[in-house]
């Protein structure tokens, strides 16, 4: 799969003064050619702020406004200092994302028009 050059948008909340939850998205082209929704690329919350409902509440965010918008979101799992694989995977599922390819987890819009 390979992903084209074209609009990026990053998520945040402010956490304090100095932290924010930040998640970056990238224009998604599953194919190489058309663009079909975005990529989560990074969703991040700094380490004293984890398990207070930040991750979630950020990941609401970007849901809230893919539906607005009728994007598909893609993403691989890359746990990294946080939730596991398994978490996360869980996590994930919770909030609608299904396994579309062996390392590729898609969510559909819950509303609005389908690209
Ligand atoms: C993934 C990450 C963003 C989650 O941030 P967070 O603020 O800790 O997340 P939340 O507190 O909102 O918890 C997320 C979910 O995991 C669950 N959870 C949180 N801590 C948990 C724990 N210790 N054990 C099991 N489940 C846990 C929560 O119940 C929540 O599920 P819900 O939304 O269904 O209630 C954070 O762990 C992180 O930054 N990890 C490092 C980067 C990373 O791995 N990113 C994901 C790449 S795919």
């Amino acid at each position: 799969m390979c992903i084209l050059g074209g609009k990026a948008v990053t998520f945040w909340i402010k956490l304090s003064p100095t932290a924010l939850a930040i998640a970056d998205l990238v224009e998604y082209h599953p194919d190489g050619v058309r663009q079909d929704g975005f990529l989560i690329t990074r969703i991040n919350v700094p380490f004293e702020f984890r398990s207070k409902g930040h991750g979630s509440a950020l990941l609401k965010k970007i849901l809230a406004a893919a539906d607005e918008r009728g994007e598909k979101l893609w993403l691989g799992i890359t746990p990294s200092d946080g939730l596991s694989f398994v978490q996360l995977e869980r996590w994930y599922f919770r909030h609608g994302f299904k396994w579309v390819g062996k390392h590729t987890m898609m969510r559909k819009p819950k509303k609005g028009e389908v690209k």
